[in-house]
């Protein structure tokens, strides 16, 4: 069996995420390791925030802090958060850490004795009150072409130009509002990704059709439009110092690696400090000389962030002409939009992942998000739709079941599992339909199709209550108790078995389902012989009465909610 590598884009450090970003990289990833350990396959999965560039500086400016107490302060909140909604990582890193500064640094060398790097001389904006160059979406002021006087120095937002800064009349620092605005010439790396254009697009064929449809269009689309040289640093402070033979590199003191060039490189950098921290190798999971050939490396993202995954990173790798382990399978994902608009702070639109957990526990939102999750196009998150799907999927399917055959159970025959009888045609025909459902289950989780797997888990979850619907053992208690008891020794079991495959989705409930029938956690997953899997529970097993599993959301909730967060009528 493969050894799995898995990670998930990085969030930036600037702010606590909203429930978009969670539903389009660190849960789906951990929908998937959780299910691959559960198989038996050792996983590794990582992620760290993000926590270079200017919005960091700038927020951490803002938060009146300085930025590596503002990154420090926030990386532990994240995680903090990230923990309480069960992301099981097995290393939650900072791209600031020095891992990634020495890898950083070497990639640029290895990269630049291949020819690879050259110094090049840019024109840029530098606001002279705010005593920095600013990036392109930093600077404002009238297009043109059109003459709106708010136009981005990227883009016009009125006529859609494409702009250059210096292109923009009467430009203006969006940080400061200064118009003391020149432009200066400053110097910057640039990685020749055009001189190994051909080697990418090799790189990206051999992969590509393993792809999903959506990673391969964008892949494609960038590949095709060109690649054009890519500058790798900037004018900053606050990042990873450019050094050059063990020293700062000269004329670029001031200067440090573009975010985006450090980012991706965290993922292995935080490996080595997961290493660090627990004395594991990090080579074995990401230098195919060292072993790792044998890994499956599996990346989680929002589409937005595709095109560097799978051209600017790999233009790095691939560059660097050293034996690092690549992306195999590339998920990603559209937009979870809230109400057909964006998530906005500013806006107060939208529910972040701290917010989320005071209102209600992890479970029911993993429930949704990935019952939702944001795979063949974009989706919208209403409190409608939330609503339904936590009541009837987990509160009158999941819950109800355990419920209802835990405490007749416990009424009938006491807080254990019960002897007498033997399995008949019913239980066959179960077995039967709870083999189909595993093995579909089983197939789109490997596949990661997270909304499928979502729907077959709850197909599983259906057939408990269809089975004691039509088997009754409160009635056949009255005429028979070894059949009364078959059918409730049976659904026990089920219940168990549900415990164990819905942990990837609903790791809080599946723990405390696992734990009432003295099942291991964290659980294996079933094997095909569904009459073993529904005969584990032995008779005398003591059976915990699990509390009421899921809260049901009320009407009068979702109305406060929707006021307090925004919802149909912001959209
Ligand atoms: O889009 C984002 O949220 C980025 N912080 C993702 C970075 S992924 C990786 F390259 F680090
Ligand atoms: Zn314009």
């Amino acid at each position: 069996m493969a050894r799995i590598l898995i990670t998930s884009a990085l969030p930036y450090i600037n702010g606590i995420k909203h429930l978009g970003n969670l539903a389009g990289s660190m849960l789906p990833a951990d929908v998937f390791a959780r299910f691959q350990r559960a198989r038996g396959a050792e996983t590794l999965y990582i992620c760290a925030t993000d926590e270079h560039g200017t919005p960091a500086e700038l927020a951490a400016a803002a938060a009146g802090q300085d930025v590596a107490t503002y990154c420090a302060e926030q990386h532990e909140l994240q995680k903090a958060i990230g923990d309480r909604f069960g992301l099981s990582w097995d290393w939650f890193g900072r791209s600031s850490n020095a891992p990634n500064h020495r890898l950083t640094q070497h990639f640029c060398e290895a990269l630049e004795k291949n020819g690879l790097i050259e110094e090049r001389t840019d024109k840029m904006v530098y606001s002279v009150d705010d005593k920095r160059f600013l990036p392109d979406r930093y600077v404002e002021g009238t297009c043109p072409r059109c003459g709106f006087d708010k136009a981005r120095g990227d883009q016009c937002d009125n006529c859609g130009e494409l702009l250059d800064p210096v292109d923009l009349i009467e430009p203006y620092s969006v940080i400061s509002g200064s118009r003391n605005i020149e432009v200066r010439d400053t110097r910057h790396l640039y990685l020749l990704q055009t001189k190994i254009e051909g080697k990418i697009r090799a790189w990206v064929d051999s992969k590509a059709e393993g792809w999903p449809a959506l990673t391969r269009g964008i892949a494609y689309k960038h590949l095709d439009e060109g690649l054009i040289d890519r500058g790798i640093t900037r004018d900053l402070a606050w990042g990873i110092p450019v050094v050059k033979d063990g020293a700062p590199r000269p004329g670029f003191e001031t200067k440090v690696f573009y975010v985006w060039f450090d980012a991706p490189i965290e993922y292995i950098g935080a490996t080595v400090e997961w290493s660090e921290a627990t004395g594991a190798e990090w080579k074995r999971w990401w230098r195919t000389d060292e072993g790792a050939t044998d890994v499956e490396y599996v990346q989680f993202m929002g589409k937005d962030n595709v095109a560097f995954h799978t051209v600017s990173f790999p233009a790095t790798i691939i560059g660097s002409g050293e034996p690092w382990k690549q992306v195999d399978r590339l998920k990603a994902f559209n937009w979870l939009n809230w109400y057909g608009g964006k998530f906005s702070t500013s806006g107060k639109r939208g529910v972040f992942m701290d917010a989320a957990l005071e209102l209600l526990p992890a479970d029911l939102w993993r429930w949704y998000l990935t019952a939702n999750a944001p795979e063949g196009s974009d989706t919208a998150f209403t409190w409608e739709q939330f609503q339904s799907a936590a009541n009837k999927d987990l509160a009158d399917v999941l819950g109800n079941f355990i419920n209802r055959i835990v405490r007749f159970n416990e009424s009938k025959f006491g807080p254990v599992v019960p002897a007498g009888g033997e399995p008949g045609p019913r239980e066959q025909q179960l077995y039967a339909d709870v083999a189909a459902q595993l093995a579909v289950l089983t197939t789109e989780l490997e596949a990661i199709e997270v909304r499928k797997a979502a729907q077959a888990v709850r197909a599983l979850w259906v057939l408990g209550n269809e089975y004691l619907q039509e088997a009754a053992p409160w009635t056949a208690f009255k005429t028979d108790v070894d059949r009364a008891a078959v059918v409730t020794r049976t659904a026990l079991n089920l219940a168990a078995l549900y415990g164990r495959v819905s942990a990837p989705f609903i790791p809080f409930a599946a723990e405390g389902i696992c734990k009432a029938f003295g099942e291991a956690w964290p659980p294996a997953w079933p094997g095909t012989d569904i009459a073993a899997e529904l005969s584990r529970l032995e008779p005398g097993r003591a059976v915990a009465a699990p509390d009421v599993l899921f809260p049901k959301i009320l009407d009068e909730q979702i109305v406060e909610w929707t006021e307090r967060f925004g919802g149909a009528e912001a959209g």
